[in-house]
């Protein structure tokens, strides 16, 4: 058996910051932003919360993919970004949308974590322990970004996406996921919810920033780890470069998703984006692009996806897997 997905959904807030915004609040400009990563705006919450974005995008999801909330049987939800460590926000989800038999936990690795929960969800499928699952990428950025720290703050957007996902007869997918711990220190979140933050700040314990990140390292790292990885699910697949019809990797940055497509020898076509509207949102980016592939009506029955995301950790992962 495979998880077939046979539903997406998305939500995004309302509310829009685009870079002339943001020139307002740090020294930066439309011109930099757009040439360094292709971002254009991004939306930001207004009231929402992790938990209520992500339970949205299941509930959309849902309602596209015909499922109802008892028939689901396991909810991981990918966030960095819970307004609670617990309960988790997949129970908050659990309850919003009525999933009263699904059991459900969070998964925390940063831009990497929806690409770990769909893996997580075709190997609990695929071993029999799930026919149901919805599988979200939820974050609300905007509450760990440092808004005086332009080189990062210009990066992140809040949203959420989803996925249902259903055992059927099917070609299996192949993934792979990586972690290395050694590199950690390149790209750490301190939560705003840990305890006695503000005078470890006052203190100087902490930095200033909520997000700190060594940028150019982060860069070299997704540009050399991403198509090593995808190179590696393709072998275990024994497929190739040209059978995959999409590759819908993490939108954190267009230069890297360039510098990808270059190293692969793979023309740019197939990397679909859309950092331009809401920049990198982290576990959310790869369900919000896949939902808005499925509705623009690029996908058919049968073509290959190839996903991958990268991140803090570090973490790197990808899937090959049918639409
Ligand atoms: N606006 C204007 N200028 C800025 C700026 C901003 N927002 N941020 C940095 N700069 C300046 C720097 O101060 C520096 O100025 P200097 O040359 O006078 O010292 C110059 O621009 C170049 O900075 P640098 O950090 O070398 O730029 P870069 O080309 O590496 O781009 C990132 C910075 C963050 C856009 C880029 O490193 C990146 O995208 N890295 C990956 C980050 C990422 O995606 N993380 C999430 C992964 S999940």
């Amino acid at each position: 058996m495979v998880g077939k997905i046979c539903g997406t959904g998305s939500y995004v807030p309302a509310r829009v910051m685009d870079n002339d915004d943001l020139s307002r609040i740090v020294d930066t400009n439309d011109a930099w932003i757009r040439e360094r990563t292709g971002i254009g705006k991004r939306h930001i919450i207004d009231g929402e919360t992790t938990s209520y974005m992500a339970g949205q995008a299941a509930m959309r999801a849902l309602e596209r993919s015909g499922v109802k909330p008892d028939e689901i049987d396991m909810i991981l939800l990918a966030t960095s970004s819970s307004e609670t460590v617990y309960p988790c926000a997949a129970c908050e989800v659990q309850r919003m949308i009525g999933a009263t038999y699904a059991s459900g936990y969070d998964i925390n690795a940063a831009c990497t974590g929806f690409v770990l929960a769909f893996n997580a969800a075709q190997a609990y499928i695929s071993a029999g322990f799930c026919r149901t699952v919805l599988v979200i990428g939820a974050e609300s950025m905007s509450n760990m970004i440092d808004w005086t720290d332009r080189g990062t703050c210009i990066l992140f957007g809040d949203g959420a996406g989803a996925v249902v996902l259903r055992a059927e007869e099917g070609t299996p997918v192949s993934m792979a996921a990586h972690s290395d711990g050694e590199k950690g220190p390149a790209l750490t979140g301190l939560s705003r919810h840990r305890k006695g933050w503000e005078k470890e700040l006052e203190d100087g314990a902490v930095k200033e920033s909520f997000i700190h990140m060594d940028g150019q390292g982060v860069f070299k790292f997704a540009v050399r780890k991403v198509p090593e990885i995808i190179e590696e699910v393709l072998e275990k697949a024994d497929a190739s470069l040209d059978d995959i019809d999409y590759f819908v990797l993490h939108q954190a940055n267009r230069r890297i998703i360039e510098a990808v497509a270059k190293r692969l020898k793979t023309d740019i076509s197939k990397f679909p984006m859309n950092l331009e509207e809401y920049a990198n949102t982290s576990a959310a980016t790869v369900p919000i692009l896949l939902d808005e592939m499925d509705r623009s009506g690029m996908l058919k029955r049968g073509q290959k996806l190839m996903t991958a995301g990268f991140g803090a950790g570090l973490t790197w992962a990808a899937c090959l897997f049918e639409w």
